[in-house]
C-alpha cells in the first residue's frame, strides 16, 4: 500500500474572493505539494472548503443588507470556480455549512462534552447594550494587550498574531455602533489549554524543534512559554453552529472550533462520493497529515486544534504544519476591505491562459521565511526573463530545430562527448533535487531547480550550437537534438506540480501518448530513455508569450484607482460620533462673523492670527490654515465662529474662538461659510 497523505489548505472565509496573498501562503504551495505527491503515486487525499461562520460574515452581510448565508453561497461560488479555474487540484472543495459538517462538528462537541474535556462557566463578556448583542471576535475592537496594536479584535491580533480573550483588550470598542462595551454574565465552555500544555511542550517543542519550519516553531514556543489558559469554544451569537447540549440554546461553537473540523468532515463528503473509507485518513498512524496555511493560523493549528483532537482520543497530529509569512501587494499590507489586492477571479479574466506565470511568480517569490512584496514590475520579469526568455525558448529551440531538421522524428544518437555526459548526468539528478526540497516544503528553491534545468537546456545548445553544425556535421547534431529532446522530456515531467498548464501542452507537443512509459518522475531520474528516437514530435506552439508594459500599467492604474477610491471614502464616510443631546448642543455658540485683518504668525507654517467681527465684539482668533490661504485671501470673508470655546493661547497669542472649516479631497482646508450671495449680518446664530 503506498503512502497515504492528507493533506489540508486552510478553509477560506467566504467574505471576499481569493486574492494573490492566500494563494502564496497557502493555495500554491499546497497545490505542489499535493500534486507532487501524486505524481509519486502516493494516496492522497487533498482537502479545503469555505469557512462560511464568524463574524466577519456576519458583519459583511449587515453592510450589504443581506443575510449570511447570502454572502457565503456568493462567495463560496466564485471562489470554488476560481480554485478549479487555476487548477488548485482538491480531492474535495466542501463549506462549513454543509449538513455533513454541522453534523460533525457538533458531535466532537459532544464527544468532548461528555468525555468532561470542557470547563464550563459562567463569566462577564463584552456587550453591547445599544446592539444587544455580546461582542465576540470580530465585533469587538480595542489595543491589543502584547503589541499596543489599536486595532486588535477580540480574538486575535492581527499585528502580532497573538491571539486572546476579548475581555483582555485595553479601551475596547463595540464594531457594530462604536460603544464602549459593558460587561454582562453568560455561560460559555472552555477548553482548558493549560490542561494540554505537557503535551503539547512535548510533542512540538521536543519532538518538532528540526523538521518545523523556525517561524512556525518559534511562535509556537513563545505562545507554550508565555502559559496556555483556557479558550472559550462557544460564542452569544446566531450565526453558527448551534451548541449541541443543555444550556447552549441561543449559542454557536466558536467559529475557530468549527473551522478545522471542516477538514474532517470534508473528507468525509469525498470518501462517501469515491466508495472510500475516511477514517484512514485522520486515524492510521501511518497517514502523514500536513496542514498549510498562513502564519495568522498557527495557533489555531498547531494548539487549539491538536488538543481538541488529542482531547476527542482517535485522531492522528499533523507531521507538519508548513505556514508561510505574509505577501504584501506593492509594498502596502493586502487588504479585502480596502480593495488592495490582484483577486484571483479578475487576474483569470484579464490574464486568461496565464495561470502558470502567477504560480510561477508567486512561488518564486513565496513568502516562505519572511514577509515579501509582489509587484506587478517583477510579476513581469518572472514572465519575460525566465519563463518566456529561458523556459519557453529552449523548448521552442528543441521542438521547431527537430521539426525542421527531421521533420519532427527523433533522431538516432551517436557518441555522447564529455560534455554530452556530464549533461546527462545532471540532468538524472534533478528529480531527487527538487523533491528533496518539495519535501522540505521549499518551494521557492524547488522552482529555482526546476528553472536551472532549463537554463541547462539553453546552455547546452548555446554551446553546441547546432545551426551552425548542421552544416558541417550532421551526425554529430544528431546526438545533440536527442539529448536536448530528453532534456525537454524531463522538463515536461518535472514542471508539473509547478506548471501544470504547462506540463499538459508540452507534453503535446512531445506527443506524448505514443511514447512508452518512461517519461516519469523515476524515469528521470534512473536516466532512461524518455523520448525515444524514431518518435514522431508534434508541431511547436509557444509556451510562454511576453507580457508588455502596457498591461503592467493597467495594472498598477487599476491598483492607484482602489488608492484614490479608499482616501476618498475614508474622508467622506468618517464613522459618526457617539450621540450627543440636544442640551450638549445648545451649549455650542455659533455665529456669522467677518474676517477684518489677518496676519501671518511669525515663525510658523500654519498660523494665522485673525481679527474677527463677531456681531458680539471684534477678538483675536489664531487659526492653522495658512497652509491651505494667504493672509491677503482671507480679509473680507464670511466665516462661522464658535464663540463659546473657551480660549487657549497659541505662541504667546491668546485665541478667543474657532474658524470653522472642512478639508476637501486633495487636503485643502475649505471654510464652512454662510452663503454670501444672502447678505447675512455679523452676530447671527447658527442653530
Ligand atoms: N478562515 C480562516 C482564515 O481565512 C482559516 C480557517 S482554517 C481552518 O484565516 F482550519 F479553520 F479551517
Ligand atoms: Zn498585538
Amino acid at each position: 500500500m503506498s503512502q497515504r497523505i492528507t493533506i489540508t489548505a486552510a478553509l477560506p472565509y467566504t467574505n471576499g474572493p481569493i486574492h494573490i496573498g492566500h494563494l502564496a501562503g497557502v493555495y500554491v504551495p499546497s497545490d505542489i505539494y499535493a500534486r507532487y505527491n501524486r505524481i509519486l503515486g502516493k494516496d492522497v487525499a487533498f482537502i479545503c472548503g469555505s469557512d462560511e461562520h464568524g463574524v466577519p460574515i456576519t458583519i459583511k452581510a449587515k453592510k450589504e443588507g443581506v443575510s449570511p448565508q447570502d454572502i457565503v453561497d456568493k462567495y463560496h461560488a466564485i471562489i470554488k470556480k476560481s480554485f478549479e479555474d487555476f487548477g488548485i487540484t482538491f480531492d474535495n472543495y466542501s463549506r462549513t455549512t454543509a449538513k455533513i459538517h454541522h453534523e460533525t462538528a457538533s458531535n466532537f462537541f459532544k464527544t468532548l462534552y461528555d468525555k468532561g474535556e470542557f470547563i464550563e462557566e459562567i463569566t462577564e463578556q463584552l456587550y453591547d447594550a445599544e446592539a444587544k448583542q455580546f461582542l465576540a471576535d470580530r465585533f469587538v475592537v480595542g489595543t491589543c494587550p502584547k503589541c499596543g496594536n489599536e486595532e486588535s479584535y477580540g480574538d486575535q491580533c492581527e499585528n502580532c498574531g497573538t491571539s486572546h480573550n476579548a475581555t483582555d483588550l485595553i479601551n475596547p470598542k463595540s464594531a457594530i455602533t462604536g460603544a464602549t462595551p459593558s460587561l454582562k454574565k453568560t455561560k460559555h465552555w472552555f477548553l482548558p489549554l493549560d490542561k494540554h500544555e505537557d503535551f503539547l511542550k512535548e510533542w512540538i517543542l521536543v519532538g518538532h524543534k528540526k523538521d518545523w519550519k523556525p517561524n512556525v516553531y518559534g511562535q509556537v514556543k513563545s505562545w507554550i512559554d508565555d502559559g496556555l489558559r483556557p479558550r472559550a469554544v462557544t460564542r452569544d451569537l446566531d450565526w453558527g453552529i448551534p451548541v449541541p447540549v443543555e444550556g447552549g440554546e441561543g449559542k454557536v461553537l466558536y467559529v475557530w472550533f468549527d473551522a478545522p473540523i471542516g477538514y474532517i468532515s470534508s473528507t468525509k463528503e469525498w470518501a462517501e462520493r469515491e466508495g472510500k473509507d475516511w477514517e484512514p485518513y485522520w486515524k492510521d498512524k501511518d497517514t502523514k497529515l500536513v496542514h498549510f496555511i498562513g502564519k495568522d493560523n498557527i495557533v489555531f493549528h498547531c494548539i487549539i486544534f491538536p488538543a481538541m483532537l488529542k482531547a476527542e482520543g482517535s485522531f492522528i497530529l499533523p507531521d507538519n504544519v508548513p505556514a508561510n509569512e505574509f505577501l504584501n501587494l506593492e509594498g502596502n499590507k493586502l487588504s479585502t476591505s480596502k480593495n488592495w489586492a490582484v483577486w484571483l477571479h479578475e487576474y483569470l479574466v484579464e490574464f486568461k491562459d496565464k495561470q502558470d506565470v502567477l504560480r510561477y511568480a508567486l512561488t518564486a517569490n513565496a513568502p516562505e521565511s519572511k514577509d515579501n512584496d509582489f509587484t506587478w514590475k517583477d510579476f513581469q520579469a518572472r514572465n519575460n526573463n525566465e519563463l518566456v526568455a529561458i523556459f519557453g525558448n529552449f523548448i521552442n529551440r528543441v521542438v521547431v530545430l527537430t521539426n525542421k531538421y527531421y521533420e519532427g522524428i527523433v533522431p538516432i544518437p551517436n557518441d555522447y562527448t564529455n560534455d554530452d555526459n556530464e549533461v546527462f548526468k545532471a540532468l538524472k539528478a534533478y528529480p531527487d533535487v527538487i523533491a528533496s526540497s518539495i519535501e522540505r516544503y521549499r518551494f521557492r528553491e524547488a522552482s529555482q531547480e526546476l528553472m536551472n534545468l532549463a537554463r541547462l537546456g539553453n546552455k547546452y545548445l548555446a554551446d553546441q550550437e547546432p545551426w551552425k553544425q548542421i552544416k558541417e556535421d550532421p551526425e554529430r547534431v544528431k546526438t545533440i537534438m536527442y539529448l536536448a529532446l530528453q532534456i525537454a522530456g524531463a522538463l515536461a515531467v518535472l514542471c508539473e506540480p509547478f506548471l501544470p498548464f504547462t506540463s499538459i501542452k508540452l507534453k503535446a507537443m512531445l506527443n506524448h501518448d505514443a511514447l512508452d512509459s518512461n517519461l516519469t518522475w523515476i524515469g528521470v531520474g534512473e536516466g532512461r530513455e524518455l523520448i525515444q528516437a524514431n518518435h514522431k514530435i508534434a508541431k511547436a506552439e509557444l509556451l510562454f508569450t511576453k507580457i508588455e508594459d502596457a498591461e503592467i500599467q493597467a495594472q498598477l492604474d487599476k491598483l492607484q484607482a482602489s488608492k484614490a477610491a479608499n482616501e476618498a471614502e475614508a474622508k467622506l464616510v468618517d464613522p459618526q460620533k457617539e450621540e450627543i443631546t440636544w442640551s450638549d448642543f445648545s451649549k455650542l455658540d455659533i455665529r456669522v462673523g467677518t474676517i477684518l485683518e489677518a496676519e501671518k504668525m511669525p515663525k510658523t507654517k500654519k498660523l494665522l492670527v485673525l481679527k474677527v467681527d463677531t456681531g458680539i465684539d471684534v477678538r483675536t482668533i489664531v487659526s492653522g490654515i495658512a497652509e491651505t490661504f494667504t493672509a491677503e485671501e482671507v480679509v473680507g470673508k464670511k466665516v462661522t465662529v464658535l464663540v463659546n470655546l473657551a480660549p487657549r493661547a497659541l505662541r504667546g497669542v491668546e485665541s478667543q474662538g474657532m474658524i470653522l472649516m472642512t478639508e476637501n479631497e486633495k487636503g485643502d482646508l475649505v471654510f464652512v461659510n454662510p452663503d454670501d450671495t444672502k447678505q447675512v449680518s455679523n452676530g447671527l446664530k447658527i442653530s
